[in-house]
């Protein structure tokens, strides 16, 4: 086939890179994943993928590290917010001076094909009705600046050699083996059916473009057999409009999918009032037979299934195995990672 047949995968241990993995192999993509591992023992439920690995930090990778692969889907960060106000040089680091170290590497070793996994969380708190991707970025975090100054550098690198494509993702929900609940709908789905209860701490009013994994791992896949044409150099917004939705609707879906849950408005000062309504037009007309296959109802309900035959308990949803931040904090106090962010001990295997 045309299509690359041999695809590095980093952050292949996390809540995304644990569903997109399989999805490849199933279709006959041959994987190699590269992950620090910092999630690879916070499993919720079992995590069959059996995948060659790299463990190794993005800021050490070297040029053999980049041999024999056909494209790169970098999904390797620090993933969000409250990460990045813990440091930020972690955060710059890792995700702006990582991307472009792999980049440049990936670039040098003849490698085309470059999937950026970025965010729609840097447009910022938008006014603009809907942002499409010609916008001016408006970083509010330290997490969302990485994005941004990543892309830009990618950009530089672009040529007839090297082809980034920025896919600038909604906010992710859905089962995955390496479970966050640190995100909006499974964070609400986890309350409401672990307490009966949601509570929104903002007003509710702003928007947020959610996206089901498992979509999320097709629009990848559809992005790596993708004419080079139709991508080099493009960012997308991934997502369809009606997976723009307020948080507020976010909420009452959460509520809906679990008998009995109440939701409770108590916008708190402070409280995240980021807000971002993706037009998601280009995608939608670079990609017309592409189709998203969950909604956030459709998702709500297969995550209250999910939780149900686990029998998931409030335990599992506090545990800090699925909050990003707090597991890292964590491995930081238990001395298994020093203060730049690296292994000092052999890594936690198994939760
Ligand atoms: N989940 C979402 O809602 C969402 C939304 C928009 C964008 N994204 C982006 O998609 C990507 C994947 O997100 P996720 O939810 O799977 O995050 P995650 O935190 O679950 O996974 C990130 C992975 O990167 C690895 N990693 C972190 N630092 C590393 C380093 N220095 N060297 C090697 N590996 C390292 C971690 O060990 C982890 O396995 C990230 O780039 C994130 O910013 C995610």
């Amino acid at each position: 086939m045309n299509e690359p047949t041999r695809v590095l995968v980093t952050g292949h241990n996390g809540y995304l890179g644990s569903v997109i993995v399989p999805v490849l192999q199933a279709a006959g993509y041959e994987v190699v994943g590269l992950d620090m591992g910092y999630f690879r023992a916070c499993t919720l439920g079992a995590d069959n993928t059996s995948v060659p690995e790299i463990t190794k930090d993005l800021r050490a990778i070297e040029p053999p590290d980049l041999q024999g692969f056909d494209a790169v889907i970098h999904l390797a960060a620090l993933s969000n917010d409250p990460i990045g106000n813990l440091n930020a040089d972690w955060t710059r680091q890792i995700n702006a001076e990582g991307t472009v170290r792999l980049a440049t590497m990936a670039k040098a070793a003849g490698i085309r094909r470059f999937l950026f996994s970025s965010s729609c969380i840097m447009y910022g708190m938008s006014k603009a009705a809907v942002v499409d991707e010609t916008a001016p970025l408006a970083p509010q975090t330290e997490y969302a600046r990485s994005k941004a100054v990543a892309e830009e550098a990618l950009r530089a690198l672009a040529d007839d050699r090297f082809s980034p494509v920025y896919c600038r993702n909604g906010t992710v929900y859905g089962l995955s083996p390496r479970m966050r609940f640190d995100t909006v709908l499974n964070n609400f789905m986890g309350s409401a059916f672990t307490t009966g209860r949601v509570e929104v701490h903002s007003d509710g009013t702003p928007w947020r473009p959610v996206v089901h994994v498992q979509d999320v791992a097709r629009y990848f896949k559809l992005m790596l057999e993708a004419p080079l044409q139709d991508i080099h150099n493009e960012a997308f917004n991934m997502g369809v409009e009606s997976l723009n939705l307020q948080v507020r609707e976010i909420a009452e879906i959460a509520v809906e999918a679990v008998p009995g849950a109440q939701l409770t408005l108590a916008p708190k000062p402070g409280a995240d009032q980021r807000t971002y309504k993706a037009d998601f037009s280009k995608f939608s007309r670079t990609f017309p037979d592409f189709e998203f296959q969950s909604t956030a109802r459709k998702g709500a309900q297969e995550l209250y299934e999910a939780f149900r035959s686990i029998a998931l308990r409030f335990e599992d949803f506090t545990d800090k195995r699925f909050t990003r931040l707090r597991w890292l904090d964590h491995l930081l106090k238990a001395g298994m990672l020093d203060d730049q962010l690296r292994w000092r001990t052999a890594q936690p295997r198994v939760a």
